[in-house]
């Protein structure tokens, strides 16, 4: 994996991206997690136009992004778990949902009408250049059109809206590959509506008496409607769990001994690293999404740290 640190863009670039974003276009843009669908967010025709081009279904909320504390606090109302974790893990990738101000900018919609809006810094430094350049929060959901796999490449972006997206920035593949930890802080305690890198063990040490009431299956309860149990769907099925394949499958495989018999492998990590398992997840998925395999067999995946977040994506890939 790529190194980030250093990167940066130039300031015509800079200006390019600014100006789409104040005239409400869409610009594509790396992150750590994965690509976003970014978007002036206090801007409602800019918002409904990011809806437009994911064909997401209206009652999905979209993350704000960003450059640092002060930005946040104009949109958010502030708590103790709020100042605690995003101490701990801003800039980087976690999501906290908090109640709007009452004064807040921010279009309705990144809120899909209700109180509480999800915010986020994150760490990818052409994004945060971009994110400090333009002083406002930035809408920003996973580049992919609604029900498939999120970008984790440029060229994934390229592939999902092709000509119709006037600017896509070229960050390099994305460290982490999945989408941020989303927490909600907006009442007493802090609960956990999607898994992600930063983790429920984490979490608990900065919150030691923080909940995770893990995926909410429940539709009528759907808190984090990322969490649709259809959300993350390659074009043909998905098997999990797998202990042999058929030659017409294609194996996801991980661990240094995968299993015999399919026509196309590929493994997520022969050397059994979770996080790098992560990290090749969508790109893996969408590599082995062709019509001539009959379905996608997966090996077990370890549940333990950011395990859970690929079990929880891969359960979604295969509903
Ligand atoms: O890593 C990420 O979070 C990426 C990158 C681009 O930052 N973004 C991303 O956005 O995954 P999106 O829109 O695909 O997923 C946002 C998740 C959804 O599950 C959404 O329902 C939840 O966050 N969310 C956002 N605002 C919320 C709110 N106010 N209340 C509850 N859930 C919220
Ligand atoms: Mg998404």
């Amino acid at each position: 994996m790529k190194r980030l640190d250093t990167l940066y863009i130039d300031n015509s670039l800079v200006d390019n991206v600014l100006t789409h974003w104040r005239n409400a276009q869409l610009v594509a843009i790396p992150t750590e997690t994965v690509y976003g669908l970014a978007a002036d967010a206090e801007n409602n025709l800019a918002v409904a136009r990011i809806y437009e081009a994911k064909s997401r279904p209206q009652f999905n909320p979209l993350i704000v992004h960003v450059a640092n504390v002060e930005i946040a606090k104009r949109y958010a109302e502030w708590n103790a778990q709020a100042e605690a974790l995003s101490a701990a893990f801003w800039p980087g990738p976690m999501t906290l949902v908090m109640q709007r101000r009452r004064d807040c900018a921010l279009s309705d919609l990144v809120s899909a009408g209700g109180d509480t809006v999800g915010i986020r810094i994150p760490a990818h430094p052409i994004t945060q250049q971009l994110l400090k350049a333009y002083g406002k929060g930035i809408a920003a959901p996973s580049a992919n059109r609604s029900g498939r796999v999120s970008p984790t490449t440029a060229a994934h972006v390229l592939s999902e809206f092709g000509d119709t997206l006037p600017l896509i920035i070229d960050g390099g593949a994305c460290d982490i590959g999945v989408e941020s930890t989303v927490i909600d802080v907006s009442g007493e305690g802090a609960v956990i509506l999607r898994p992600g890198s930063i983790t429920r063990e984490m979490v608990t040490a900065i919150l030691p008496e923080i909940h995770d009431v893990g995926i909410i299956t429940d539709g009528a309860a759907i808190k984090s409607p990322g969490q649709l149990e259809s959300h993350y769907a390659p074009s043909i099925p998905v098997r999990l769990n797998v202990t042999e394949v058929a030659t017409d499958e294609a194996l996801l495989g991980f661990g240094s001994s995968v299993l015999p018999g399919a026509k196309t492998m590929l493994n997520l990590s022969p050397r059994s690293d979770l996080v790098e398992a992560a990290a090749n997840l969508f790109a893996y998925l969408r590599a082995l999404d062709v019509p001539s395999h009959r379905a996608i067999a997966v090996m077990p995946i370890p549940t333990h740290g950011i395990g859970e977040a690929i079990n929880d994506r891969l359960r979604r890939a295969a509903a």
